[in-house]
């Protein structure tokens, strides 16, 4: 099935994701939203999204996901994550998927991602999914302490509204068939492949209820989404949700 994607383009907006929402009503959906000047953009657990207004991309496609149950809305998060990195790819940039949806290049961070369902019953009704890639901005203000962007990484300068269509392309392509538990099933083997510090190796993390620091290994992504990690000392497998674990660079 081929669907047309609308896009809206804001001069300025306080936040993508927040305007998406309260024009939910209005809305033709599939579409994708940039805001040129994203002024109060929104980030995980509560944190500011800094965009220096005109040079990277800031955006929210608005999409229902059709078949996807709210059980199984982590696959939305490995969909994202798996266009945004093949679109980089497209552009020369090998970039890796930090769990659960932060996208890296080597240690730093080159793209943010803010995905919101609204759930209707036991349907996904509408995703709005936040999309902040950092492209022409070179030098970075707030306290995020590892951004990067394509710009710095490539030394080109990219013509952000072309970008902008190959990427919104590139990820609502992997929504038409997210209905089918088999092409789920292959995203999710894509995903495992595809992460940062998944390659077996020891790294330092942070179990948040605990305080506590250890050295492990990425055993496992659920479907679901849970991380589960081999405490290297003791072998133990503690098994995560979002906001119980952090990576330590
Ligand atoms: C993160 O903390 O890593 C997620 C950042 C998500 C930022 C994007 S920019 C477009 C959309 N609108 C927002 O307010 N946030 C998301």
């Amino acid at each position: 099935m081929k669907r047309e994607i609308h896009y809206i383009i804001l001069p300025e907006v306080g936040s993508t994701n927040t305007w998406a929402r309260e024009h939910s009503a209005e809305l033709q959906l599939p579409v994708a939203i940039r805001g040129v000047a994203q002024m109060s953009g929104r980030g995980q657990r509560g944190n500011t999204w800094e965009a220096e207004p005109g040079k990277n991309l800031t955006i929210s496609i608005v999409l229902k996901p059709e078949g996807v149950k709210p059980s199984e809305q982590f696959s939305i998060s490995e969909v994202v994550a798996l266009g945004i990195v093949k679109y980089l790819l497209t552009r020369g940039i090998d970039a890796q998927i930090k769990w659960p949806n932060d996208i890296y290049v080597g240690d730093r961070k080159i793209c943010g991602i803010l995905i919101e369902n609204s759930l209707f019953g036991s349907e996904i009704e509408r995703s709005i999914i936040g999309i902040g890639l950092n492209v022409n901005q070179t030098e970075f203000l707030s306290p995020a302490p590892n951004p990067v962007s394509m710009s710095q990484l490539t030394g080109r300068e990219y013509d952000l509204e072309e970008e902008m269509y190959s990427l919104v392309k590139e990820i609502e392509q992997k929504f038409v068939r997210i209905g089918d538990a088999g092409d789920r099933f292959w995203h999710h083997l894509r995903y495992k492949a595809a992460l940062w510090r998944g390659d077996e190796g020891v790294y330092l993390f942070r179990d948040i209820k605990g305080d506590r620091r250890y050295e492990g290994t990425i055993a496992d992504v659920e479907p679901e989404g849970f991380l589960s990690v081999r405490d290297a000392a003791t072998g133990e497998i503690r098994k995560y949700s979002f906001k119980e674990v952090e990576f330590i660079l």
